[in-house]
Protein backbone atom coordinates (compact mmCIF):
# COMPACT_ATOMS: atom_id res chain seq x y z
CA UNK A 1 0.00 0.00 0.00
CA UNK A 2 1.53 3.51 -0.73
CA UNK A 3 0.37 5.84 1.85
CA UNK A 4 -0.19 9.74 0.92
CA UNK A 5 -0.62 12.61 3.16
CA UNK A 6 -1.90 16.10 2.14
CA UNK A 7 -0.95 18.44 4.69
CA UNK A 8 -2.26 22.43 4.91
CA UNK A 9 -1.89 24.98 7.85
CA UNK A 10 -5.53 24.00 9.94
CA UNK A 11 -6.70 20.85 7.92
CA UNK A 12 -9.98 22.21 7.16
CA UNK A 13 -9.75 23.76 3.61
CA UNK A 14 -7.33 22.70 1.52
CA UNK A 15 -5.93 19.24 2.79
CA UNK A 16 -9.47 17.69 3.42
CA UNK A 17 -10.61 18.87 -0.04
CA UNK A 18 -7.31 17.27 -1.40
CA UNK A 19 -7.50 14.22 0.50
CA UNK A 20 -11.50 14.12 -0.77
CA UNK A 21 -10.75 14.16 -4.75
CA UNK A 22 -7.77 11.47 -4.19
CA UNK A 23 -9.88 9.43 -2.65
CA UNK A 24 -12.55 10.19 -5.20
CA UNK A 25 -9.86 9.50 -7.80
CA UNK A 26 -8.27 6.25 -6.83
CA UNK A 27 -11.86 4.78 -5.98
CA UNK A 28 -13.24 5.69 -10.23
CA UNK A 29 -9.54 4.17 -10.99
CA UNK A 30 -10.11 1.12 -8.91
CA UNK A 31 -6.88 1.45 -7.29
CA UNK A 32 -8.22 2.06 -3.43
CA UNK A 33 -6.59 -1.21 -2.16
CA UNK A 34 -2.97 -0.02 -3.36
CA UNK A 35 -3.02 3.54 -2.85
CA UNK A 36 -4.42 5.23 0.25
CA UNK A 37 -3.99 8.47 1.63
CA UNK A 38 -5.18 10.70 4.55
CA UNK A 39 -4.31 14.60 5.55
CA UNK A 40 -3.46 17.08 8.35
CA UNK A 41 -2.64 20.50 9.50
CA UNK A 42 0.32 21.57 10.93
CA UNK A 43 -2.10 23.88 13.89
CA UNK A 44 -3.71 21.85 16.56
CA UNK A 45 -6.85 24.92 16.26
CA UNK A 46 -8.86 22.21 14.55
CA UNK A 47 -8.51 19.04 15.58
CA UNK A 48 -11.43 16.93 15.52
CA UNK A 49 -13.63 19.35 13.45
CA UNK A 50 -15.50 18.48 10.22
CA UNK A 51 -14.00 20.67 7.18
CA UNK A 52 -14.69 24.15 6.32
CA UNK A 53 -18.48 24.41 5.19
CA UNK A 54 -17.06 25.65 1.94
CA UNK A 55 -14.89 22.92 1.42
CA UNK A 56 -18.00 20.62 1.97
CA UNK A 57 -20.08 22.71 -0.53
CA UNK A 58 -16.94 22.46 -3.05
CA UNK A 59 -17.00 18.58 -2.92
CA UNK A 60 -21.09 18.10 -3.06
CA UNK A 61 -20.91 20.32 -5.85
CA UNK A 62 -18.64 18.13 -7.96
CA UNK A 63 -20.28 14.81 -6.41
CA UNK A 64 -18.43 13.50 -3.47
CA UNK A 65 -18.43 14.02 0.62
CA UNK A 66 -15.47 15.11 3.06
CA UNK A 67 -16.13 13.18 5.79
CA UNK A 68 -12.47 14.00 7.18
CA UNK A 69 -12.25 15.50 11.16
CA UNK A 70 -9.11 17.65 11.56
CA UNK A 71 -6.32 16.26 13.23
CA UNK A 72 -2.36 17.37 13.57
CA UNK A 73 0.59 16.49 11.65
CA UNK A 74 2.70 13.73 14.11
CA UNK A 75 5.94 12.81 13.83
CA UNK A 76 5.06 8.95 13.66
CA UNK A 77 3.18 10.54 10.48
CA UNK A 78 7.07 10.83 8.79
CA UNK A 79 7.52 6.97 9.41
CA UNK A 80 4.23 6.05 8.61
CA UNK A 81 3.72 7.71 4.89
CA UNK A 82 5.47 7.38 1.60
CA UNK A 83 4.90 10.97 0.19
CA UNK A 84 3.62 14.05 2.28
CA UNK A 85 2.55 16.81 0.26
CA UNK A 86 2.10 20.16 1.32
CA UNK A 87 0.17 23.08 0.08
CA UNK A 88 2.42 26.07 0.42
CA UNK A 89 6.01 27.05 1.37
CA UNK A 90 5.16 27.81 5.01
CA UNK A 91 3.36 24.43 5.14
CA UNK A 92 6.53 23.01 4.06
CA UNK A 93 8.94 24.77 6.15
CA UNK A 94 6.77 23.65 9.41
CA UNK A 95 6.34 20.04 7.51
CA UNK A 96 10.59 19.92 7.64
CA UNK A 97 10.84 21.29 11.21
CA UNK A 98 8.79 18.84 12.57
CA UNK A 99 10.92 16.14 10.24
CA UNK A 100 14.30 16.91 12.46
CA UNK A 101 12.00 15.20 15.51
CA UNK A 102 11.86 12.27 13.39
CA UNK A 103 14.39 9.46 14.14
CA UNK A 104 13.14 7.44 10.59
CA UNK A 105 11.90 9.33 8.42
CA UNK A 106 10.40 7.72 5.06
CA UNK A 107 8.07 9.65 3.86
CA UNK A 108 9.45 11.58 0.28
CA UNK A 109 7.91 15.57 0.77
CA UNK A 110 6.98 17.63 -2.21
CA UNK A 111 4.47 20.64 -2.59
CA UNK A 112 1.42 19.91 -4.16
CA UNK A 113 2.26 22.20 -7.35
CA UNK A 114 5.24 20.10 -8.27
CA UNK A 115 2.73 17.90 -9.52
CA UNK A 116 1.03 20.71 -11.51
CA UNK A 117 1.00 21.52 -14.95
CA UNK A 118 1.19 25.09 -14.69
CA UNK A 119 4.29 26.13 -13.32
CA UNK A 120 3.71 29.27 -11.05
CA UNK A 121 2.66 30.11 -8.72
CA UNK A 122 4.03 26.71 -6.85
CA UNK A 123 1.29 27.03 -3.53
CA UNK A 124 -2.02 26.34 -3.30
CA UNK A 125 -3.18 29.78 -1.65
CA UNK A 126 -4.71 29.73 1.22
CA UNK A 127 -8.55 30.29 1.07
CA UNK A 128 -9.62 30.64 4.57
CA UNK A 129 -10.05 34.65 4.51
CA UNK A 130 -11.70 34.66 0.71
CA UNK A 131 -14.99 33.60 -0.95
CA UNK A 132 -16.61 30.76 -2.33
CA UNK A 133 -14.54 31.88 -6.05
CA UNK A 134 -11.57 30.94 -4.18
CA UNK A 135 -12.29 27.68 -2.62
CA UNK A 136 -13.62 26.57 -6.59
CA UNK A 137 -10.26 27.80 -7.66
CA UNK A 138 -8.71 25.39 -4.92
CA UNK A 139 -10.41 22.90 -5.89
CA UNK A 140 -9.53 23.37 -9.50
CA UNK A 141 -5.91 23.12 -8.89
CA UNK A 142 -6.31 20.40 -6.08
CA UNK A 143 -8.00 18.17 -8.75
CA UNK A 144 -4.92 19.03 -11.54
CA UNK A 145 -2.45 18.40 -9.59
CA UNK A 146 -4.19 14.68 -7.75
CA UNK A 147 -4.36 13.59 -11.28
CA UNK A 148 -0.91 13.67 -12.23
CA UNK A 149 -0.01 13.24 -8.36
CA UNK A 150 -1.89 9.62 -9.20
CA UNK A 151 0.01 9.13 -13.17
CA UNK A 152 3.40 9.71 -11.13
CA UNK A 153 2.63 7.12 -8.29
CA UNK A 154 1.39 4.79 -11.24
CA UNK A 155 4.40 4.47 -12.84
P1 LIG B 1 -6.30 25.44 5.56
O1 LIG B 1 -6.93 26.90 5.84
O2 LIG B 1 -4.86 25.50 6.02
O3 LIG B 1 -6.40 25.30 4.07
O4 LIG B 1 -7.14 24.45 6.34
C1 LIG B 1 -6.86 27.47 7.12
C2 LIG B 1 -7.81 27.13 8.06
C3 LIG B 1 -7.77 27.70 9.33
C4 LIG B 1 -6.77 28.60 9.65
C5 LIG B 1 -5.80 28.92 8.70
C6 LIG B 1 -5.85 28.36 7.44
N1 LIG B 1 -6.73 29.20 10.92
O5 LIG B 1 -5.85 30.04 11.18
O6 LIG B 1 -7.56 28.87 11.79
Amino acid sequence: MIKVLFVCLGNICRSPLAEGIFKDLLEKNNLSDQISCDSAGTLNYHVGSVPDHRSRKVALNHGFELRHKGRQLQIADFEDFDYILGMDNSNMSNIKLLEKNCKNPKAKLFLMRDFDVESSPKEVADPYSKTEKEFEECYQILKRCSKNLLEFLKK
